[in-house]
């Protein structure tokens, strides 16, 4: 019969055929998470390439949301537009209190059973944890732990310079004028109104001390803002401009960490993210390139935790999520992510014998400046205050920075003033 036949083989090529593409299906469709984040330099990039693998590993899909900017203010632009047409990714680089406004937004996805699971409030600093939970739920996971407050030296410039890595503020300036006489840029910078808060908030700490530091980037106190020593701040980082290229403008940080690489520039003020840069060069911490404490902050630790928020969705896709959430705390990630990000790791119990003497120091500060006081959020990192408010110290610091005739008295003034907007 062979019209049976014919029909049995079509009626078994349509099954295999069938049973063949749902399976191409199902592997196509493994669950998979969309990330949202910002880490988009070289090595930025190497670091989220651990956390895409290692999801893959377990079998998940990983599809990558990059947006490009330091600082991620263009991200949290295009997370916003795409939380507002109700199509949130299932997790995005978020920190700081905006977490939290996040949160009152009624989307984010809460992680407790993986928190338990993992025991994650044995192994996270409160302060930290803290952070990471709204309503008592973790909604985020946190990758790392930057410090803000460094400096990044190039030795063979100061060699030729005859400087040593200045301490304070003013051999900071006085390095910097011998470094120009031997025929280098001084301070490699790229004027980007976060980077401009980034130098300014590390001048505000060197110059009035952590507890300045905590009444004007923190509080917002208004007799602080508007006072002699922050017109004394604002002096001197306005002053840092004269070891700055003229070609600074809208540069890239990582651009000017590659500076410092190349040895065009001497020094670069930034935080542990360029670290990033010089191990994804090759080279070597305490040989190639130098790390210290910003000058004047040898007491005080600046940090930037960078997390991962994860938005509510379904079925699949939140089975992915929490695989991702578990796997960021684990140790394999948060060694293989830090050693190319320059950070250190979120939780303090890991051995920390592979990391550069840099990463040493700041495990070593960042615990010690916990213990002893010292250790402050970052405004230019979103750490201290919401993200307006962050917004508006920007513009003054980045509009005072680059005028020609704004008074220092009138920048405190515009600083007392976005605190007003604030309140
Ligand atoms: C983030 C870092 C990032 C840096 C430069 C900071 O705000 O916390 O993870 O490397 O910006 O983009």
């Amino acid at each position: 019969m062979p019209s049976f036949k014919r029909s049995f083989n079509k009626t078994a090529l349509a099954l295999a055929t069938s049973l063949a593409a749902s399976f191409t299906l199902s592997t196509a469709q493994a669950a998979e998470v969309e990330v949202l984040h910002w880490w988009t330099s070289g090595g930025e990039a190497r670091a989220a390439n651990v956390l895409k693998e290692l999801m893959e590993a377990e079998g998940y899909g990983w599809e990558d949301f990059a947006v490009a900017g330091g600082g991620g203010e263009t991200a949290m632009t295009v997370l916003k537009s795409r939380a507002m047409s109700g199509n949130p990714p299932s997790a995005a680089q978020i920190k700081g209190p905006e977490i939290q406004e996040w949160g009152e937004l009624g989307l984010l996805g809460e992680l407790d059973e993986v928190a338990e699971a993992e025991g994650w409030d044995e192994l996270l600093p409160p302060t930290v944890a803290e952070i990471m939970r709204h309503d008592g739920s973790y909604v985020a996971v946190p990758v790392n732990v930057h410090r803000v407050n460094w400096l990044w030296a190039n030795p063979e410039v100061l060699e030729a310079a005859g400087v040593e890595m200045p301490t304070t503020l003013d051999e900071l300036f006085t390095a910097g004028e011998a470094i120009r006489e031997a025929g280098y840029i001084p301070l490699a910078h790229g004027g980007q109104a976060w980077q401009d808060a980034t130098v300014f908030e590390t001048v505000l700490l060197a110059t009035g001390g952590t507890e300045f530091y905590q009444q004007t980037m923190v509080e917002l106190d208004e007799e602080a803002l508007g006072s002699e020593q922050m017109i004394e701040a604002l002096e001197t980082f306005k002053r840092l401009r004269e070891l700055m290229d003229d070609d600074m403008s809208g540069r890239d940080w990582n651009i000017a960490t590659s500076m410092v690489i190349n040895g065009d520039a001497g020094m670069q003020l930034m935080g542990d993210w360029a670290k990033g840069e010089f191990t994804a060069a090759g080279l070597t911490a305490g040989e190639d390139y130098l790390c210290a404490a910003a000058p004047g902050t040898q007491d005080a630790f600046t940090f930037n935790i960078d997390s991962l928020a994860m938005f509510r969705v379904e079925g699949e896709e939140r089975e992915a999520q929490h695989a991702l959430a578990r796997l960021v705390l684990e140790p394999t990630f948060q060694e293989a992510f830090n050693l190319a990000k320059g950070s250190i790791p979120a939780r303090p119990d890991l051995d920390m014998g592979e990391f550069d003497q840099c990463a040493q120091r700041s495990m070593e500060d960042f615990q010690r400046t916990a213990d002893e006081g010292g250790l402050v959020p970052s405004m230019a990192h979103g750490m201290a205050v919401r993200a307006d408010v962050q917004g508006a110290i920007f513009d003054v610091v980045t509009n005072y920075f680059n005028s020609r005739d704004m008074a220092a008295e009138e920048a405190a003034r515009r600083m007392v003033n976005a605190a007003q907007a604030a309140l």
